[in-house]
Formats: structure tokens, sequence, C-alpha cells
């Protein structure tokens, strides 16, 4: 697979339809379409009209991380649901199955900027203009909060046919939750005994909710680390190099697909993942069991776009480690030779 994150910047449909044009050319058969984050949302969503008239655009962007200087430029834009399922026909004519991500609970700025009342504070937010990790994400304790995401969530299994529908769950921070009185009463009903099992219930809902309508959750590494994630379910495992949260998985019989920072993030410059080091990295680690061989589903490339804002960056990033990429992903081990 490969993964295009458009909540930080956002492509037009034709661009993108030559993005799936270059990834069916190296035989990736998974788009994974990253549709919504703190700096922007980018889906129709007819029964919330707000999450794309106030959280598809943002004012302007800090120029660095901690610098009080801001570009003075926006950036917008969000796909109809026509438009959607237009990528979703073009990927099919080659192949490429989508994936939508709908990134919960952190992540989530933009979408407490169109609905405040989905907040632990209420607000008011914005659509954020910085990088990073927010404090911000959704509250937990608040059934309208799971109401509105399965609502959301109900549209997106229309659009997208994938019988693989993802809900992020990284990047969580737990701080708004120790202070809410609603999340702090949910905790307390439950018996928890750390502010991380607030976010294992938020996942087991959306499970559970996904499963409802006949497809297999999949989510960031993370909802694992306590193991809200079960064998039914499947995880992305990015963290560091994946050995860790791979080994995690598969201990308990949970599906993976493989795409750790190291080697797969193509947003990384050439200094960090070198040509060569996606070359030479692997889905399938010496760690894995032959029993366990078959959970890997296999690999998958990432774009994430705070630092890459053109059609020209996007191919400076892709190319040539998509071809390393694709040669990984389909090629034994054994039969790669970087020299040759
Ligand atoms: C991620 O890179 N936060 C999945
Ligand atoms: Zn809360």
């Amino acid at each position: 697979g490969f993964l295009v994150d458009v909540g930080r910047h956002f492509f037009s449909v034709d661009y993108l339809k030559e993005v799936i044009d270059m990834l069916a050319l190296h035989n990736i058969n998974y788009f994974h379409w990253h549709l919504t984050e703190d700096q922007g949302w980018r889906i129709e969503i007819k029964k919330y009209p707000k999450l794309t008239e106030i959280g598809s655009y943002r004012k302007e962007t800090i120029v660095a991380p901690g610098s009080d200087q801001f570009d003075n430029t926006p950036v917008s834009g969000y796909y109809t649901q026509e438009e959607a399922k237009e990528i979703v026909r073009y990927a099919a004519e080659r192949y490429i199955t989508v994936i939508p991500e709908i990134d919960m609970p952190g992540h989530m700025l933009a979408t407490l900027a169109s609905y405040p009342e989905l907040g632990c504070t209420g607000g008011p937010y914005e659509v954020w203009r910085q990088w990073g990790i927010s404090d911000n994400v959704l509250c937990a304790g608040n059934d309208q909060t799971i109401q509105f995401m399965k609502d959301v969530l109900a549209e997106i299994v229309d659009i997208f046919p994938s019988e693989y529908i993802h809900v992020g769950g990284d990047e969580c921070p737990k701080t708004q939750w120790e202070k809410c009185p609603k999340c702090q009463a949910l905790y307390k009903k439950e018996g928890m005994k750390e502010p991380g099992e607030l976010q294992d219930y938020f996942t087991r809902k959306m499970s559970e909710y996904i499963r409802s309508k006949g497809k297999i959750m999949v989510g960031w590494d993370e909802i694992n680390d306590r193991h809200a994630a079960t064998p039914e379910d499947m995880l992305t495992v990015w963290r560091d190099n994946g050995l860790k949260a791979q080994k995690a998985a598969l201990e308990r019989g949970i599906p993976v697909v493989m795409c750790p920072q190291h080697g797969c993030y193509l947003d990384w410059g050439y200094a960090g993942n070198s040509t060569r080091k996606v070359y030479e990295w692997d889905p399938v680690t010496s760690q894995v069991t032959p029993e366990q061989e078959a959970l890997v589903k296999g690999g998958q490339g990432a774009l994430w776009t705070e630092r890459v804002a053109t059609q020209d960056r996007v191919e400076w990033m892709l190319y040539p480690r998509l071809a390393a990429l694709s040669e990984v992903f389909w090629t034994n081990a054994s039969k790669r030779n970087w020299d040759d």
C-alpha cells in the first residue's frame, strides 16, 4: 500500500489520479487515503456540513516549528462524496483498493473547530496552524462524540467499498481527559486504571461499529498498547523500526501491515530514509515465525505532507524510493540486490 496525507496539504482529484497511475505502475494495490487532520478535514459528510465549511479551511501555517511567524497563506479544499467515489472507481480500474482513514480520537482539531461541543473543554478551537501533536482531542466521555463518529463512519462505508476502514488512533494525548468531568465520570464508571483505557473504550466502540457494517477496522499500532485491538482488527505498524509493535501484534494473532517510519516514511528526507535504506528494509523480519508469516499482510509507504505542498515536491519525495518499496513488497529478500 501507499498512504497520502491530504490533511496537511490538499491535492486535487486530477493530481491524485496521476499518483494512482504511478502506484499502479509500481504494483501498489492499496491507496491509504489519510483524509482528516488537525490541519484540515477533506471529505464531505452530508450530516455534518461544518466539517468541510469550517474544517477544510486553514487560515495560515507556522513557518517553522516553535516560530511565532505564520505564512499568511490559506490552505483549503475538500473532496465531495461524488469525487471520492470517482477516485475509488479510477483506482479500482487499476486494481487498487482505496482505504479511507478518519484519524481519531487525536488529530481532530479540524473537527473540534467545526463542532466544538465534541471536545473536553468546548473550545473555542481553530483548524490548527501549527504542526505536531495537539492536546485537544475528542472527548472520550461524551456519548454524543461517539455517535458523531459513528455517523461519519456510516457515510464513509457507503462511499468506500474497501473491506478495511482506518480509524487512526495514533498520537493521542490524554491530558484533557484527566481534567474533563465527562471523561472522569466514564473512567470511574468503567473502573479504569489508567487514562489510556479511555482511548481503548473509544477504539472498541469504533471497532464494534465497523464490524457491524461487515468491515474490518484498521488502526495505528498504538491501539494495541493496552490490547484494545483484536485478531478481527488490523494494525498499520509505524513506530520506530516497527519491530516492537509487530511482535506485540503477532503474539496476539493480530494482522499487520508494516509501515515503519524507518524505511517507509517518504516524507523523510533522503538523508533519513535513503533509497538504499528503503530498498533494504523488509516487512517480514527474523522475529516473525513461519506460523505468524500469514499475519504480515504486506508493507506500506507513506507520504505525510507537512513539508510537501506541491506536486514537484511529491514527486521528488516519491521517486525513486517508490520503486524501491515496490521491489521490497513483491520480491523475496534473497532476490534483491542493491548493486544490481
Ligand atoms: C503517524 O505517523 N502518526 C502514524
Ligand atoms: Zn472529555
